[in-house]
């Protein structure tokens, strides 16, 4: 039996799939994503900007050390995340792109 640390024994255990980085994970309805992310990523959960290696570190929405694209939406904190069924989650490897919200990027979006 494995024991979740981040969740409560009490609560009836209940399977759902998520994708991480586009692998199927089995995870616990309401298990947090970086709890997720620390059980089946070998090594980092991210990178910063200049590359360094990032993990979960306090795990309350403090440090950002945790931020992960989670259904499209980048830098969000995964620790205040809880695990829905179907959710997918991307490791965050540097700054995100910003879309581009210039009158020539609406445009382009436009055609
Ligand atoms: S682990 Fe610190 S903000 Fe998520």
């Amino acid at each position: 039996m494995t024991v979740n640390f981040f969740r409560s024994p009490f609560a009836p255990p209940t399977n759902i799939r998520v994708m991480v980085d586009g692998q199927t994970v089995l995870a616990l309805a309401g298990e947090s994503v970086a709890a997720i992310l620390l059980r089946t990523c070998d090594g980092p959960t991210g990178h910063d900007h200049a590359g360094r290696p990032r993990a979960p570190y306090c795990m309350m929405g403090i440090c950002f050390e945790c931020v992960a694209i989670v259904d499209g939406a980048a830098s969000v904190r995964t620790c205040l995340i809880p695990a829905r069924d179907g959710m997918n989650i991307q490791r965050q490897n540097g700054p995100y792109p910003l879309p581009d919200i210039s009158c020539q990027g609406q445009a382009k979006r436009n055609g």
